[in-house]
């Protein structure tokens, strides 16, 4: 039986303008100074284990541990932030100017039930702001990604932002919404997630529940002093960048190390995986994995999806660009000129092929006009003695005879 890629994966086939989205949405954060890195593919479990949360679905049900032959137990990354953080400490770069900005991208590993938008390797472009505590900085890296959607072209995200408060706040707002949901009527499954955390039921999506939940409590209207003021600024500040969005008092992320600013990028194309992309600050992360205090903010955006909200917005993504040359080589001769002639073109910086195999002018045309070249060259043997090759403009078929010599300026 022919195997089949392994279920929640899938394959990154060419003609997918995967590289533009993955790097494209990446872009404006390169050229506001957001170095590249990548932590490893896989890290210590207990990393993942206390930087993301014990008690999220991530951590408890979607990891994909593994020991390796020495007995360690390690975790394919379920996302990026941890081990962009456990490199920071480790490489002591927090030392160095700050914030320290890093982009990065790659695959990244939930055992989720796949379905539209959602699979078991997945890809990120994401972006961390480590070591300082300004909301200008939450302002700009929020409008990073929004210009990253608009650089490729989406038109129809929308930005929800909200702030979750810090530990001078959120313990007395986690009493009152625990004692608020202790009175609700809710099935057990549902009083044991508010057990666990309460913030969470607040994204229960069923209507008997919403209905219950119009009067709770909410984190935004009870923020300290200090959130209060941090998250004014960061509004002022985006209202500066020109980035608009919706305050969303409700907003649940699935990672625990969030506070105070927290956002979510969202599309109405998608269907039920309807979010793009989200982030948020993280100023706890660092010491709940054994490191000094050291604040961060950062986001990251699903590519799969930002592929499928493309499509849904019917915009044109200019994938690879393509050959700009295809050489046809008719004898022997012609076939060993072929051969070192590509070689200097791609030398020059152009995207050139050649006809291989034992084919005829027909099936070599062919295979020229398939290969999306804009020039096709065609060389017989004979040819090569009258130190002429034709040269076809395969877009509108016109053909001119070029002197060899002349060839490898002109088409470079
Ligand atoms: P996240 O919200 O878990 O955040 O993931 C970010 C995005 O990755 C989601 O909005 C979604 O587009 C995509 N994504 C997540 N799971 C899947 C899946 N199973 N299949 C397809 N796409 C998926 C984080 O990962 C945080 N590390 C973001 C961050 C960076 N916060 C601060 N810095």
């Amino acid at each position: 039986m022919a195997f089949q890629a392994p279920k929640g994966t899938y394959d990154i086939l060419p003609g997918t303008p995967f590289l533009a989205a993955r790097d494209g949405l990446l872009e404006p954060a390169r050229l506001a100074g957001y170095d590249y890195m990548e932590p490893p593919v896989f890290e210590d479990t207990e990393l993942f284990a206390r930087g993301v949360g014990a008690s999220t679905d991530v951590v408890t049900k979607e990891m994909y541990t593994f020991s390796d032959r020495g007995g360690r137990s390690l975790t394919l990354r379920p996302e990026g932030t941890a081990g962009v953080v456990r490199a920071v400490l480790e490489h002591g770069l927090h030392h160095g100017q700050l914030p320290v900005k890093l982009r990065y991208a790659g695959p990244m590993f939930r055992a989720e039930r796949p379905q539209k938008g959602r699979f078991r390797q997945f890809q990120q472009s994401g972006i961390e702001a480590i070591g300082l505590t300004d909301p200008a900085l939450d302002a700009e890296v929020v409008a990073l990604a929004w210009q990253g959607y608009q650089r490729l072209g989406l038109r129809e995200v929308r930005l929800l932002l909200t702030s979750l408060g810090d530990p001078a706040c959120r313990p007395a707002y986690r009493e009152e919404l625990t004692a608020f949901l202790t009175g609700l009527d809710l099935d057990e499954a549902t009083h044991e997630r508010a057990r666990l955390n309460p913030l969470r039921v607040l994204d229960d999506k069923r209507p008997e529940v919403q209905a219950q939940l119009v009067a709770a409590p909410l984190i935004i209207d009870r923020l300290c002093a200090d959130c209060k003021a941090h998250h004014d600024a960061v509004v002022a500040a985006l209202d500066i960048l020109d980035v608009p969005f919706e305050p969303a008092p409700r907003l649940v992320r699935g990672l625990d190390y969030y506070m105070r600013t927290t956002f979510e990028f969202v599309h109405d194309g998608l269907g039920a995986q309807s979010a793009l992309g989200g982030g948020g600050r993280y100023d706890g992360l660092s010491e709940s994995i054994g490191g000094p205090p050291l604040p961060g903010i950062g986001w990251a955006l699903g590519i799969e999806r930002t592929l499928l909200a493309l499509e849904a917005e019917g915009v044109e993504v200019v994938g690879e660009t393509g050959l700009a040359v295809f050489v046809v080589p008719l004898g022997t001769a012609a076939k060993a000129w072929a051969v070192g002639f590509v070689g200097q073109l791609r030398t020059r910086g152009v995207a050139t092929d050649l006809a291989y195999g034992e084919r005829g002018l027909k099936g070599a045309m062919k295979a020229a006009d398939r290969s999306g070249a804009r020039w096709a060259v065609v060389v017989g043997d004979r040819d090569l003695d009258a130190d002429v090759a034709q040269l076809k403009d395969l877009t509108n078929g016109e053909q001119t005879a070029v002197p060899l010599s002349d060839l490898l300026e002109q088409l470079a």
